[in-house]
């Protein structure tokens, strides 16, 4: 008996066509896709003709546990995924202890593997003096690098100990591209600044541009695997248009797309992040080196920060927005209006990600697969609501505005996780499995 069917579903296919059809779950699997499958199974839902699309992965959360489960833990930060449409996500080490070694990993899995509704993979951070467990720690879905100083005390600034960890090792190096010495100049010359928007211009575009170009500098010298985190500025497009090896990858996030400088005006510390939102036309280029290819993939940099603590006066306000459970639903918004297609939609949302990370069995729908599954609503359009978001920080930049294309069904490992608003108890996801070749097709 199949776990779950689902009936009257437009699939979206690998290459961005839609079939109508029936899909049957089991195992965790998707077994069987056809235009209709008359069988038992454990539940058995009326997609009504919705749009199936595959499991949401989103590669870079913060979901702040251990440490700071005041504004996050693994099962709020989870629950909020779900109910967006996001099935697997890839946490960052900056908690509290920070994941430098095996013991912090462990614990994370451990208290994931009891929490996490959603799917889940962790990095290992990067410390000047942690190169033996970078490259032995497992698993691990990648290396994450602060070349500038974010939230938490983790950091590598310094080019001696950049090059150790690219000359050493193969595994995939994410960069927070920030330049250190470059932000540290400008706190002092804006030193007597309080108001927000000080933020964009303290760690200004050429701060991303510096550390872009030296963690560039150092992959092809070391032909290192390296992805480049939340691209903010239309400069890092243009390098990267310009010269991008075929071993390097790159993400943007929705802060980066929809938010820019103006916001600050009304939102205030609320959308203060690192890197900051920029001018709109680094929006412009963002989106255009989407299209182009130039940059690979969304994460959202989901960042939740209490309101208290964000209303701090500026520079005590903490950097961070919450955004796992919107981003979705923004994309799709782009798409219901005709301004990117569904093979983007598929790339950027959950197919790029996967081949990325060499995330075996993730995102595509396709017999033999896993059965992580987001069903949307395309036909209903309504606004962002604070009080449906599952994060624990309780607010969200995108309050009121009106979206199309909203989870109705998210479904992991075949078991339905979140319906209509609710989450399901009793359903936990998975670790994630890497791929070492890069060939993610389920054996
Ligand atoms: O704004 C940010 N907040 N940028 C980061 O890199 C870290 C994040 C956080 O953890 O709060």
């Amino acid at each position: 008996m199949y776990s779950l069917l689902i009936h009257n579903a437009r699939i979206a296919q690998p290459d961005g066509s839609i079939v109508e059809g029936d899909v049957a779950c089991g195992q965790g699997r998707i077994q069987h896709i056809a235009p209709q499958i008359d069988a038992s199974a454990q539940e058995t839902l009326d997609a009504q003709g919705r749009l199936l699309l595959p499991g949401i992965i989103d590669p870079q959360v913060h979901f702040r546990e251990p440490g700071n489960e005041h504004k996050e833990d693994l099962g709020s930060g989870s629950r909020a995924a779900v109910a967006g449409g996001v099935t697997s996500f890839l946490e960052m080490p900056n908690t509290a202890p920070a994941t430098i070694d095996q013991a912090a990993l462990d614990d994370k899995l451990g208290r994931a593997a009891k929490k996490s509704v959603a799917n889940y993979g962790f990095f290992i951070g990067a410390t000047p003096d942690n190169l033996e467990a970078l490259n032995s720690v497992n698993p691990v879905c990648g290396i994450k690098i602060f070349m500038g100083s974010s939230t938490g005390s983790l950091l590598v600034n310094r080019r001696d100990d950049l090059e150790h960890i690219f000359a050493n090792g193969d595994r995939l190096i994410a960069v927070h591209a920030e330049d250190e010495a470059r932000i540290n100049t400008r706190l002092k010359q804006f030193a007597g600044r309080t108001d927000t928007a000080a933020h964009s211009e303290i760690r200004d575009n050429q701060c991303a541009v510096l550390a872009t170009e030296l963690a560039l500098e150092l992959s092809i010298q070391y032909q290192r695997r390296l992805h480049i985190l939340h691209l903010s500025t239309h400069e890092e497009v243009d390098i990267l248009r310009r010269s991008k090896p075929e071993w390097v990858t790159a993400e943007t996030i929705p802060n980066h797309l929809f938010l820019n400088v103006a916001d600050y005006e009304r939102l205030g510390s609320l959308v203060q992040m690192n890197p900051p939102i920029r001018q709109p036309q680094d929006n412009k280029a963002l989106w255009q080196g989407l299209r182009d290819g130039v940059i690979d993939f969304i994460a959202t940099d989901h960042a939740p920060h209490t309101l208290e603590e964000k209303q701090r006066p500026y520079p005590k306000s903490p950097s961070g927005m919450p955004g796992v459970q919107t981003s979705l639903a923004l994309i799709l918004t782009r798409y219901a209006a005709g301004d990117c297609n569904l093979v983007e939609v598929l790339q950027w949302m959950s197919a790029g990600p996967a081949q990325a990370y060499g995330l075996i069995g993730k995102g595509q729908i396709a017999e033999g697969w896993d059965a992580d599954l987001t069903l949307v609503d395309m036909d209903t359009t309504r606004p962002v609501k604070t009080e449906e978001m599952f994060s624990k920080a309780g607010w969200t930049p995108y309050a009121g505005r009106e979206l199309t294309g909203w989870p109705i069904y998210t479904v992991v490992g075949g078991h339905v996780v979140f319906e209509r608003g609710v989450i399901r108890d009793g359903i936990y996801g998975q670790a994630l499995r890497y791929s070492p070749t890069g060939d993610i097709q389920p054996s």
